[in-house]
């Protein structure tokens, strides 16, 4: 496999806020956009993988478990790009682009694989059905409930009759003792009063049909945080550190307003969750097919 360097600078705007780097653009996304932010995303790219098994689900895979040769494949939302540079590695004869708000990307990348600026919501500079297979992963803190179908819509647009979108979505930590269902039930707060759709988890079968989609699978799990097995422990430790970096917008709501009263909640936060009733994590992977 050859391997190619980007070139591209970075361009996008970041502010800072409680020391974590967060990007200013239009999006609603609340989540940090710096390096210890990349590291979560990597962390939570292997949880999640080994959770549903692999990078895309069996129902896009033929019997071999591959995609055919010269598949296009789109990853909207790519974030630091774990997951097309996995695709990409792992089917060499596919093309795969990922695409995000911010720069984010791998500087050294295979060359089946190009990174783009994009928004979803504004549109992707893409034609129509030019894309096999498109991906959309955790776009729960990103999107205003009224973008959501302008998002599927677009992913409509850019896939080719019978190509298939995977998107993977979950909810705020809302099932386990009333010190961590606090906490996702302020989470969830925060979201509405921003607009956005803290339990779209629940809707996206419809989304997706009401999109143009036919949904051929919707795989929901609930992950017991208080399981001591590594897929687990990942989750468990990818959730604490969402929490840790939503401090900014999350100290305030929850009553720690100084850094040290914000760290010794999050740890007590991540002991909570382990404690009786386990805390769990609704997460769910959908596999629809353009109609
Ligand atoms: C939670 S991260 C997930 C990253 C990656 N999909 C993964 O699973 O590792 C969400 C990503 O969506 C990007 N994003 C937010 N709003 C977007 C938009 N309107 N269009 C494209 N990307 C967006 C963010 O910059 C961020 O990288």
């Amino acid at each position: 496999m050859t391997i190619t360097q980007s070139q591209q600078e970075p361009q996008t705007a970041t502010t800072e806020k409680s020391g974590r780097q967060f990007h200013t653009t239009t999006s609603a996304y609340w989540l940090p956009s710096d390096e210890e932010e990349m590291d979560r995303l990597t962390g939570q790219h292997f949880a999640l993988k080994g959770l549903f098994a692999g990078n895309l689900s069996r129902f896009m895979l033929d019997e071999q478990h591959h995609l055919k040769p010269g598949t296009r494949v789109l990853d909207i939302g790519c974030g630091p790009g774990t997951w097309p540079l996995e695709v990409a590695t792992d089917f060499p004869s596919a093309e795969v682009v990922g695409v995000d708000i911010v720069d984010i990307f791998p500087k050294t990348h295979p060359t089946n694989t190009t990174f783009e600026l994009g928004n979803v919501v504004d549109g992707l500079a893409y034609p129509d059905n030019s894309f096999d297979v498109v991906n959309m992963r955790f776009f729960l803190l990103a999107l205003r409930k009224e973008e959501w179908p302008k998002a599927y819509a677009e992913a409509q647009r850019l896939l080719k009759p019978g190509g298939y979108l995977q998107v993977w979505e979950c909810t705020p930590l809302v099932y386990g003792r009333d010190f961590v269902s606090n906490v996702g039930k302020n989470v969830a707060k925060f979201m509405e009063a921003h607009g956005q759709h803290p339990f779209v988890v629940d809707y996206l079968h419809g989304l997706l049909e009401a999109a143009g989609f036919d949904v051929i699978d919707l795989d929901k799990r609930m992950v017991d945080l208080g399981e001591r097995g590594p897929l687990n422990r990942a989750c468990l430790w990818n959730v604490v550190d969402v929490v840790k970096s939503t401090q900014p917008f999350m100290a305030s709501l929850l009553g720690y307003e100084t850094d040290e009263a914000y760290t010794a909640f999050t740890h007590q936060f991540a002991i909570e969750c382990q404690m009786d009733p386990h805390a769990y994590w609704k997460v769910a992977r959908a596999v629809a097919l353009k109609r």
